[in-house]
């Protein structure tokens, strides 16, 4: 009997630590991805800290007028079609921490700096240059300046064009 006893708490102590083990994954992992999980800020965040290329940006780029271009056109379009300029004429829509409405996100509602760079809340807290996109390629900005818009303005975008 008394072995019997012993034996059943020896089996039980490997499966109390696996249960605690998978308790304490699904308690930490959800809590370690959203920490890193990397939203948009919008440019006066990324101002702060680069003000050259932010004042260039600002003076010279035709992103950061991006939303006047698609309001223009706003009277002739139907609620569907206006949703499909968002996608390209904003900052992260449809993407975690991305332009939602002019309200909701003002500061989203033209493209800027993490349109190239990608979303930068990690970045912005940590400073460190690994927690943002540095080096861009044409493949990054052919999601939006596609093969069919270039032939319709007949030009193509250079990598450093359009930036600061
Ligand atoms: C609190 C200050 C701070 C903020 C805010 C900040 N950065 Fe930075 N950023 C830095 C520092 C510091 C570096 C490293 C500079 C160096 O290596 O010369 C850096 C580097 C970079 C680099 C170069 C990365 C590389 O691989 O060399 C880019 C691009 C960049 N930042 C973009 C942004 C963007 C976009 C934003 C806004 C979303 C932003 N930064 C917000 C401090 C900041
Ligand atoms: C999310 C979509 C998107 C991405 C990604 C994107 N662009 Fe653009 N870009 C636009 C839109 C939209 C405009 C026109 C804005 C307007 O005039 O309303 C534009 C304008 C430009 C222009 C016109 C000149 C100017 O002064 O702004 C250049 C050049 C340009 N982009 C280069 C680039 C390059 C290079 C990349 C990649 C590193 C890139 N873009 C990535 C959407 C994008
Ligand atoms: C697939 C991405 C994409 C979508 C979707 C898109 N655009 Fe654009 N748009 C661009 C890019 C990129 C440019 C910059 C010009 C170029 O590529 O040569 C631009 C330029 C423009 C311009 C010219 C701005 C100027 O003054 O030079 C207007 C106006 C415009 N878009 C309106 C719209 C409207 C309205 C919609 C929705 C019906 C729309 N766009 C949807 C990518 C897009
Ligand atoms: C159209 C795309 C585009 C936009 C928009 C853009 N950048 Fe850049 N950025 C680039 C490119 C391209 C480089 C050079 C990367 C390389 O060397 O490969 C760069 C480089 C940088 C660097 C590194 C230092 C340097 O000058 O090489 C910093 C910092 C930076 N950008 C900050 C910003 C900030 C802040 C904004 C918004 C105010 C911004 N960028 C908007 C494309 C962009």
């Amino acid at each position: 009997m008394r072995t019997q006893a012993g034996g059943k708490t020896i089996l039980y102590l490997p499966v109390m630590t696996g249960y605690l083990t998978v308790f304490l994954l699904l308690t930490c992992y959800p809590i370690s991805a959203f920490a890193a999980e990397k939203l948009y800020v919008g440019p006066d965040t990324c101002g702060e800290c680069h003000e050259e290329e932010y004042k260039s940006f600002k003076k010279y780029a035709k992103k950061n007028h991006s939303y006047e271009s698609i309001l223009k056109m706003k009277p002739g379009l139907q609620d569907k079609e206006f949703k499909e300029c968002l996608q390209c004429h904003t900052t992260g829509y449809g993407r975690p921490g991305g332009f939602v409405s002019v309200e909701k996100t003002p500061d989203l509602k033209n493209l800027s700096c993490e349109t190239c760079h990608g979303p930068g809340s990690v970045h912005a807290e940590s400073e460190d240059p690994d927690d943002i996109i540095g080096k861009l390629s044409l493949t990054q900005c052919e999601r939006c300046h596609n093969a069919e818009r270039v032939a319709d303005f007949d030009y193509k975008p250079l990598i450093y064009g359009g930036a600061h």
